[in-house]
C-alpha cells in the first residue's frame, strides 16, 4: 500500500457492520431505461432489458446498470444539474467505472487516479469516478471531504487561518491524527468511510494536486499576497442518481470558471476575505461604500485569477464566455425537444451580472433524474 494513505483507529463508532442501503423503486428503473433506450435507439433490446430488471428488483432490491447505461446516465446526471452554467459539453463527460472497488484502501487509490487523469497537464477533462452504489445489503462508500482538494481551516486566537469554510473538516481530520502545518493552503487529507469498516485518511501525493499560484498581470505586488488556487473542482458529497440507484461515492469534475475563486471563494467574507487587502494596495478610499472599492477591488481579483491560470497553462473559463455557451446549451436543448432546468441564482455569475445575457430571463424549474443530489 503507498505510504500515502493511513489507516487509523476510529474516533467514533464506524460502521463497522453492514448499513442498508435502500430498496430501488421499480417505476424510478423503469423510467431511467425507457429514457435510455429512447435516446440510444441503436442499443437495441428495450423489452428484454426491462423484464430483467423488473425481475432484479424483486430479487434483490437492485439491479446493475451496464456500462452504457452508467456512462449515459452519469452525463445525463450533468446536463440535468440546475446549478451548473457549464452543461454545454455534457456529451464529453469522461465516466470511469470502479464498480468493483471493494475497500477504502481502493477508493483512495482511485481518488488520486481521477485527480491525475483529470488533471493532465492543464488541460482539465470533465470526469466522474463511478464506486460501488448503495444496494439493500450494504452502502456504498462515503468521502466526508465536499471536495476532493479542500484546503485546510485552522480555528487560532486571531481568526481563522485557511479557508473558513473547512475547519469542520479539518478538526475531523486532525481528530483522525492528520497533523496540518498550519498554512493558510496546506491541502487536507480525503477521508474515506467504506460501506463496511474503518474511516481512511488519505493524503494526496503532491503530483495529484495542481496549483496555480496568483499574479497580476499590472500590479507586481500581486503576488506578495501569497494566494493560490488548485486547478481542479472535483466535488465528492453528492450522490449520483440513476434509475433508482444511489451512487453515493461518484466525485465529479469540470474545470474551473475564474468568479468562483475570484469572486466567491478568495472574495467573500467568510472565506478568504481579500478585497479589504486588495483596495488598500490599490489605494482605494476605503471610507466610504461609494468609492466602490469593494467593486474595483473585485475586478482586480479577478484579473489576476484568470491571467494566472491563462500563464500556468491551466484550463479556465471566465463567465462572459461561459454565459453565452450556457445559452448556446439551452437553445440546443430546447431544439432537441428537452427542458432544460436551470436555477437563476446560481446561473448568474457573482460579478457583473447584468453585463452576461444569462441575467436577463427566466429558467424553467422543474427538477429531473438522473442527477447529483445532496447524500441523505
Ligand atoms: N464553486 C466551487 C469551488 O469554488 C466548485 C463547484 C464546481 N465548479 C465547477 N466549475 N465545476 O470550489
Amino acid at each position: 500500500m503507498p505510504t500515502w494513505i493511513r489507516s487509523l483507529r476510529p474516533f467514533d463508532a464506524p460502521a463497522t457492520r453492514a448499513v442498508p442501503g435502500r430498496t430501488t423503486d421499480l417505476r424510478e428503473a423503469e423510467r431511467f431505461i425507457r429514457l435510455f433506450h429512447a435516446e440510444n435507439p441503436s442499443a437495441g433490446g428495450m423489452a428484454a432489458r426491462l423484464r430483467d430488471v423488473a425481475r432484479d428488483v424483486a430479487r434483490y432490491g437492485a439491479y446493475t446498470h451496464t456500462y452504457e447505461e452508467l456512462q449515459f446516465g452519469a452525463r445525463v446526471a450533468w446536463r440535468n444539474s440546475s446549478r451548473c452554467i457549464g452543461r454545454l459539453y455534457w456529451r464529453s463527460l469522461r465516466v470511469r467505472d470502479r464498480r468493483e472497488v471493494g475497500t477504502a484502501e481502493g477508493v483512495a487509490l482511485e481518488c488520486v487516479a481521477h485527480l491525475r487523469e483529470a488533471t493532465g497537464d492543464g488541460k482539465i477533462r470533465p470526469t466522474v469516478t463511478v464506486l460501488p452504489p448503495d444496494t439493500p445489503a450494504l452502502r456504498g462508500p462515503r468521502i466526508l471531504n465536499d471536495q476532493l482538494i479542500r484546503y485546510a481551516g485552522y480555528r487560532t486566537e486571531h481568526g481563522v487561518v485557511g479557508d473558513p469554510r473547512n475547519v469542520a473538516l479539518t478538526e475531523t481530520a486532525r481528530a483522525l491524527g492528520w497533523r496540518g502545518r498550519g498554512g493558510r493552503f496546506d491541502v487536507l487529507p480525503v477521508v474515506i468511510q467504506p460501506g463496511l469498516g474503518r474511516p481512511l485518511l488519505a493524503n494526496l501525493p503532491g503530483d495529484a494536486v495542481l496549483e496555480v499560484p496568483l499574479r497580476h498581470p499590472d500590479y507586481p505586488w500581486f503576488e506578495e499576497l501569497g494566494l493560490r488556487w488548485h486547478a481542479v473542482p472535483a466535488i465528492s458529497d453528492m450522490c449520483l442518481e440513476i434509475g433508482g440507484i444511489c451512487y453515493p461515492c461518484a466525485p465529479f469534475n469540470g474545470w474551473y470558471m475564474g468568479t468562483e475563486i475570484g469572486a466567491r471563494n478568495l472574495a467573500d467574507g467568510d472565506r478568504y476575505d481579500q478585497l479589504p487587502i486588495v483596495a488598500e494596495r490599490l489605494g482605494l478610499d476605503v471610507s466610504t461604500e461609494r468609492s466602490l472599492w469593494r467593486d474595483h477591488a473585485l475586478v482586480e481579483l479577478n484579473v489576476a485569477v484568470l491571467h494566472s491560470f491563462e500563464e500556468a497553462g491551466v484550463t479556465m473559463t471566465d463567465h462572459h464566455t461561459e454565459s453565452r455557451r450556457f445559452l448556446t446549451h439551452l437553445a440546443k436543448e430546447e431544439k432537441a425537444g428537452r427542458v432544460c432546468p436551470a436555477d437563476w441564482s446560481w446561473i448568474v455569475p457573482p460579478l457583473s451580472g447584468g453585463a452576461t445575457p444569462v441575467f436577463h430571463r427566466y429558467y424553467d424549474t422543474s427538477v429531473l433524474t438522473p442527477n447529483f443530489v445532496p447524500r441523505h
